[in-house]
């Protein structure tokens, strides 16, 4: 056993330091030319490291201020915060694909999200791309609309209570519900409980109940350091499996094996699944064609998909809520949501009382509130690190210099959306920028370069699939809490700093609210 031991640790030592100071030095792919923090230049451990103190994304903006446009955050990996290189890298021309990190997430199948085979997404995004359209989100309203009055009732409740509520996990609590709800036809009932313990289900059967948002962020605290070394996955893969976030993690894939195998187990009724409004939940869709039948795709692509679905639907959309709410009711932002409320209290003074929620049709062409919800994308984005991709063969010019095929580059996501030759005064929360100026048309210039970088979803052929349900759940939070709360902040450190905590999304701190319905509309 100690020899096995000692063989792996020499093995890790090889791969993660003395292999790359090696080809370091050799320089097969003229990288050394690019300019690097600390250790990054040979060793892939400054990037883990900066990802177990939660801050990748901030280590990375601070040394794209020291040393420019290109940096080597890893051997082989180059950083490029620069406008031209968003599409050089992302753009539907570039061809680059996801390069080896997203092996450290990915499980036994492939999702849309985690493959690296072209033909294998292109097929999968095909398939899957009506359950995104319009007419299938607008059928999702009315589950959307019973979540949404729910989580107001709870703010409602504490209001009256005078207790302090952590927004931060009431608002993950929704979007799970809601993803849920989407992908089972049922929703987990988290606000309700005000938890998030769910239940989960074995291989061989046995059934309890595990907490989904820890067991999610400690799949995610292990993949992405995993990732970063994946010739070494093999191995590390198994030395994971002693420490306390893999069994955490497992609690996960049991609340997705759980929850399909219910669907699975309800089988096929049009009668019974689709529901009045006519919607239809994901599963099922996957399972059955529109005549109901079979389709035949294997459980453990299902699985997968679902988790994959569960993971991106939820913890993103959550992050982009709680920090709208945390900047719209900082004290220095008063005048921001006086203009916010000026906006949206017209279209609730139709509703005929506080149960009543307004059309998304009505809420969704309000531009303020739209500036609102996009500005704190750019400035907290939920996906703050560079996404990764790799040079084809051949090589190729990046924002002005060559990069040799096999290297891995990306656009850190932070720094390009504060980047001051795109965005004036960037670390200004200042959603007026989202307006467009003079007559009101939105083809002004200034205009227009703001929208081709902004990022927070990606873009190209890679880019999120569900943008449209997240500014829903956006736009229909936003506008109820806003109308109908004030809230006092528990803490006064958060108000000065309001901490982020990057696993692989960039997830804010917890935010302790003090409720109270506005006396303006009660
Ligand atoms: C504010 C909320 C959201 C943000 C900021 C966000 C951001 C992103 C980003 C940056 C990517 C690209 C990831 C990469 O290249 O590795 C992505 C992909 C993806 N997102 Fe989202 N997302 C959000 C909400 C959602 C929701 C609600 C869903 C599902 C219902 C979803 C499903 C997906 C999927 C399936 C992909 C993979 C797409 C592909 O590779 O073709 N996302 N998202």
């Amino acid at each position: 056993m100690a020899l096995i031991l000692l063989a792996f640790s020499l093995l890790i030592l090889w791969v993660v330091l003395l292999g790359p100071i090696y080809s370091f030095i050799r320089d097969d792919r003229h990288l050394k030319s690019f300019p690097s923090p600390s250790i990054a230049g040979y060793s892939s451990l400054w990037r883990i490291y900066q990802n177990f103190r939660y801050k990748q994304f901030q280590a990375v903006h601070d040394a794209h201020a020291k040393f420019g446009t290109h940096v080597r955050i890893a051997p082989n990996h180059v950083s490029v915060c620069a406008p031209d290189a968003v599409d050089q890298i992302y753009g539907h021309g570039a061809n680059m694909l996801k390069d080896a990190w997203y092996e450290g997430g990915a499980g036994e199948a492939r999702t849309m999200a985690d493959t690296r085979s072209k033909p294998e997404h292109q097929d999968k995004r095909r398939r899957m791309a009506h359950l995104f359209a319009a007419k299938s989100i607008v059928q999702m309203e009315a589950l959307l609309r019973d979540r949404t009055q729910c989580l107001f009732r709870k703010v409602r409740d504490a209001g009256a209570a005078k207790e302090a509520l952590n927004v931060r996990r009431y608002f993950n609590y929704f979007t799970i519900d809601v993803i849920s709800a989407i992908m089972f036809g049922e929703h987990l009932g988290c606000l309700e409980r005000g938890n998030d313990l769910v239940d989960a289900e074995t291989r061989d059967g046995k059934v309890y109940t595990t907490p989904l948002i820890r067991s999610l962020h400690a799949g995610m605290r292990l993949s992405v350091p995993l990732g970063y070394e994946p010739d070494l996955l093999p191995i590390t893969r198994q030395l994971v499996k002693c420490l306390p976030q893999k069994p955490a993690s497992k609690g996960f894939d049991d609340i997705v094996y759980r929850h399909v195998r219910k669907v699975l187990r309800r089988g096929y009724s049009s009668s019974e699944l689709t529901r009045s409004d006519g919607y239809r939940d994901f599963i099922t869709q996957f399972l059955y064609d529109k005549d109901g039948k079979p389709t035949n795709v294997p459980l453990k692509e299902i699985l997968a998909e679902t988790s994959g679905m569960l993971n991106a639907g939820s913890d993103t959309t959550s992050t982009a809520i709680t920090n709208t709410i945390y900047l719209l009711y900082h004290p220095s932002h008063a005048t921001i949501l006086q203009r916010l409320r000026a906006d949206v209290t017209p279209v609730f003074a139709a509703c005929q009382d506080m149960d009543d929620l307004p059309s998304y049709d009505k809420l969704s062409s309000l531009p303020y509130l739209r500036a609102c919800i996009d500005e704190t994308m750019r400035l907290r984005p939920s996906s703050a690190f560079g996404l990764p991709r790799e040079v084809p063969r051949g090589g190729r010019e990046i924002a002005g210099k060559f990069i040799a095929g096999g290297v891995s580059v990306s656009v850190p996501t932070f720094s390009i959306l504060r980047d001051k030759t795109i965005f004036s005064e960037p670390d200004r929360y200042f959603p007026e920028r989202w307006l467009p100026e003079g007559d009101g048309h939105d083809d002004d210039p200034r205009l227009r370069k703001m929208k081709k970088f902004f990022v927070p979803f990606s873009t190209g052929p890679r880019a999120c699939i569900g943008r449209n349900i997240a500014y829903f759940e956006m736009t229909m939070v936003v506008a109820t809490v806003v109308h109908w709360f004030d809230f006092a902040f528990r803490d006064e450190d958060v108000v000065k700093e309001f901490r982020v905590l990057e696993r692989v999304n960039a997830n804010p701190d917890e935010l302790w609210l003090y409720p109270r319905v506005r006396e303006a509309v009660q």
